[in-house]
């Protein structure tokens, strides 16, 4: 949610701040795009540009009327929370005299008032934001202590909620100020340069050093220096890390956007999140986890908390874990959690599941169960995120850096990740053997190869989708774990082609949604593994029951399941695959269906309208 970066470093004639800014920015543009803006500092004073929509529309500006070159600078891509993408609400925002230039990701709740007060001494506001309040006491800070950094402290004491904030002043050309409250910022180290970014993104090309900087903390960096202090001036060491991927993992790769890259990447993303899990007389080990197993051994409950797609791989994750290890899973949308008073104690473990690790609405949720005396273990992509941090223990998914704003790799990767968990779990409580837990591995072990065999058929998904690109409605049918894939494959439609669609559990079709049928509604129904014969004959009863009422039927089923054939439209099929380990492949023909029919309505697949793909605020 909102991009943000800062920088202070050498000019040279081939590279400039404002190149290295806009770079910066190019790779942040995943987490919002409806605004983008660039200040720095010149000889001139401050210089600034911003204009509403994406990076390109800035980059037309800056070619039309090119700024004076600067020292240090900032730069912002927006997603909105105060005030519509406009030009005017646009990051950076300046104070009333011109010296500051701030940018913002975060919501600061208390600046009705504040903007009130400022009024109220005759301040003018330029635009609906809740940042112009920052960039306006922080000028006027300035004007009182005449240091920048003495001036953010000053600030960020009158500030609730949640707020990165970055700033440059025109009488300081050599540095730029930052501050972080519940909101991500971190710092790269470069060599006689040195960087601010909401993630390692916005200076991975450059180094891959970096600083995890904490809560409540300020930061000034010069091109030669980085210091660190609570927002209470005390100093603070922070700890230095190795950002383990690189600038080539985070480019398209021949495909021609993102989603696709990262739908093609997903064998990858089960067998490196499996990579390295066994010791050597082959148990299940997960070094990782920082948490005692005396702890995991008296557990009673388990509750999932996460948000969208990830929330949805929680709910697969339900079935195997209750399944292995007796223990009763709840699976929760982070926000409802966080606000219904739930039941949890020293004896519940809080799993919480993000790509990012930077969600707010999960990140509030693990403090909650925190300070409920419950453990929690977090399930994240992201290295040194805050979700990582602040929780008791993590489980790293090995899915590589996720660009699309809707998620592909990263659901594989929490599954496979909440699967090993389970396993564990399993195997430490004594629910199964060591050779059973191995048979399972053994399984996801196989699967790799297994979703590049439905990927080396996406051509058929392909040309499906191109012909439904007028389709209105979609419904989506599964039962057992096949209703958590039908409803990811509705999220990833609606995400994707804005199609209005719809996940149910098959059971429930006949309570009420299969009022929603008419001739011609596209039903895509995800038929379980014959191994199952309860549940495979009742979604090929249901099946019927939409046919019969005029829908046009897309199975996804196993190879060699004849059983479907009479009734399908369209036959999707997977590789045989046990019941648990089908949403791994039942899912990718459904991620394929849905940025193909975006693509062949000529949507932006990788920024879907309205959407942000790292969700910083509540
Ligand atoms: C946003 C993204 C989704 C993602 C969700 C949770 O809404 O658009 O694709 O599933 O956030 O994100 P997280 O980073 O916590 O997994």
């Amino acid at each position: 949610m909102c991009g943000i970066v800062g920088y202070a470093g050498p000019q040279t004639p081939s590279t400039t701040s404002l190149d290295v800014l806009l770079e910066g920015l190019a790779r942040l543009e995943y987490r919002g795009y409806d605004s983008a803006g660039v200040a720095l500092v010149t000889p001139r004073g401050l210089a600034s540009a911003k204009r509403a929509g994406k990076l390109e529309r800035l980059r037309e500006a800056l070619a039309e009327n090119p700024l004076p070159e600067g020292t240090v600078g900032i730069g912002h891509t927006r997603w909105a929370t105060h005030g519509r993408p406009t030009d005017e609400n646009a990051h950076p925002h300046l104070s009333a005299d011109g010296q500051v230039a701030v940018i913002h990701n975060g919501i600061i709740e208390n600046f009705h008032a504040l903007r009130e007060e400022l009024l109220g001494e005759g301040v003018t506001f330029l635009s609906e934001t809740d940042t112009e309040v920052a960039a306006h006491l922080l000028g006027r800070a300035l004007a009182k202590v005449g240091d920048l950094t003495e001036a953010m402290r000053a600030v960020v004491a009158r500030l609730k909620g949640a707020f990165t904030l970055l700033a440059v002043e025109a009488g300081s050309p050599d540095r730029v100020v930052g501050a972080r409250r519940n909101s991500p910022l971190v710092v790269g180290l470069g060599d006689g340069e040195n960087f601010l970014g909401s993630d390692v993104a916005a200076f991975i090309s450059r180094t891959n050093r970096a600083l995890e900087l904490g809560q409540d903390q300020i930061v000034t960096i010069t091109a030669d220096s980085v210091e660190v202090t609570g927002f209470d001036g005390e100093p603070v060491v922070p700890h230095e890390y190795t950002v383990d991927w690189d600038a080539s993992a985070a480019v398209k790769g021949g495909y021609p956007t993102f989603m696709q890259k990262e739908i093609h990447e997903q064998p990858k993303a089960v067998s490196d999140t499996l990579l390295g899990r066994l010791d050597d007389q082959g148990r299940l080990e997960l070094d990782e986890l920082r948490l005692d197993t005396a702890v995991l051994r008296r557990i009673k409950k388990i509750i999932v908390v996460a948000c969208g797609t990830a929330a949805y791989a929680g709910h697969v994750a339900k079935y195997a874990i209750e399944h292995w290890c007796r223990i009763p899973v709840e699976v929760e949308l982070a926000h409802e959690f966080r606000y219904r008073d739930p039941v949890v104690n020293e004896q519940t473990l809080v799993v919480a599941v993000s790509q990012s690790g930077e969600t707010m609405d999960t990140l509030q949720a693990i403090r909650h169960a925190k300070d409920q005396g419950s453990k929690v273990l977090a399930i994240v992509n992201t290295h040194g995120s805050t979700i990582a941090r602040e929780a008791d223990a993590v489980l790293y998914t090995h899915a590589g850096p996720e660009v699309a704003v809707a998620s592909t790799k990263a659901f594989l990767a929490q599954i496979t990740a909440a699967y090993l968990l389970g396993l564990y779990l399993a195997q430490l409580r004594g629910n199964k053997y060591t050779d059973e837990v191995a048979g399972y591995l053994e399984e996801l072990a196989q699967l790799p190869t297994k979703i590049q065999q439905v990927l080396d058929r996406a051509g058929e998904v392909r040309e499906v989708a191109r012909s439904m690109s007028d389709a209105r409605a979609v419904l989506f049918l599964g039962r057992h774990v096949g209703y958590p894939v039908a409803l990811e494959g509705a999220l990833k439609l609606k995400e994707l082609a804005y199609i209005h669609a719809e996940g149910f559990a098959a059971g429930e079709l006949k309570h009420g949604p299969i009022a929603l049928v008419e001739e011609g509604t596209p039903v895509f129904v995800i038929v379980p593994t014959r191994r199952r014969p309860e549940l495979h004959a009742k979604v090929v009863s249901n099946i019927q029951e939409v046919r019969a009422r005029g829908a046009r039927t897309l199975v996804i089923a196993e190879e060699g399941d004849e059983a479907v054939t009479a009734f399908a439209d369209v036959v999707f099929r997977i590789p045989e695959t046990p019941t648990l380990m089908a949403p791994l492949l039942t899912v990718v023909p459904l991620q394929i269906f849905a940025c193909e029919l975006a693509a062949a309505k000529g949507l932006d697949v990788d920024q879907p309208r309205n959407l942000a793909k790292s969700v910083t605020v509540e």
